[in-house]
């Protein structure tokens, strides 16, 4: 089973990247492969919203115009069969990079057929606030709600503050290697 971890922290050695690492070592210790993305190490553009009515072809074709690393990383997302986007809080919110890409996600699975490989995909959320340590759940609901707006099948929304982030390194690593547990049963049951 391989899963792909998106992050929206620049940091690998941060608390988010904390935080992706034990999801990481309790879905392999499971037997399962992950794959990391730092978002704000790619080149992801925010959606210039094209057209006079705010649409472009995204809405027609599934596709976005612009020429960056945004469709290569959809396509890792389909390939994957699960997926895990780790954010930290930044002001009770998503991280402008994690913004960014799943402003552009949601747009272009306005139209079916780019919903293939997206729609019903597992997917877990983490939320890591670690300044003060408020506004992990609201950056919880703003994460979960466009992952359902895109289609995918969320099976669990994480908050993290800096304050719990000991204990919850600990949930992360059995959250990963249920994800691979969830992963494999559902491959056996098709
Ligand atoms: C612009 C900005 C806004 C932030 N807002 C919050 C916040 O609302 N709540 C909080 O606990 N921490 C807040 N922080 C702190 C971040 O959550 C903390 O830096 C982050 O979790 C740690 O980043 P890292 O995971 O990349 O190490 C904010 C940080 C920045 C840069």
């Amino acid at each position: 089973m391989k899963v792909i971890m998106i992050c929206g922290s620049r940091n690998p050695d941060g608390q988010t990247g904390h935080a992706v690492d034990a999801l990481t070592d309790g879905f392999r210790s499971s037997g399962g492969e992950a794959e990391s993305y730092y978002l704000p190490t790619l080149k992801i553009d925010h959606c210039i919203q094209c057209e006079d009515n705010g649409w472009g072809i995204c809405r027609k074709n599934g596709v976005c115009l612009i020429e960056d690393d945004f469709a290569e990383l959809v396509d890792d997302i389909r390939q994957a069969d699960a997926a895990v986007f780790a954010s930290p809080v930044y002001w009770g919110d998503l991280s402008e990079s994690m913004r960014a890409f799943t402003d552009r996600l949601r747009r272009i699975c306005t139209f079916e057929g780019a919903r293939v490989g997206i729609e019903d995909k597992p997917v877990m959320g983490v939320c890591v606030a670690g300044g003060v340590g408020g506004g992990s759940l609201s950056c919880c609901m703003s994460l979960e709600k466009v992952l359902n707006t895109c289609g995918f099948d969320v099976l669990d929304m994480i908050p993290v503050r800096h304050q719990n982030l000991k204990a919850k390194l600990n949930q992360l690593r059995l959250a990963g290697a249920w994800l691979d547990t969830l992963l494999k049963a559902r491959q056996e049951r098709v």
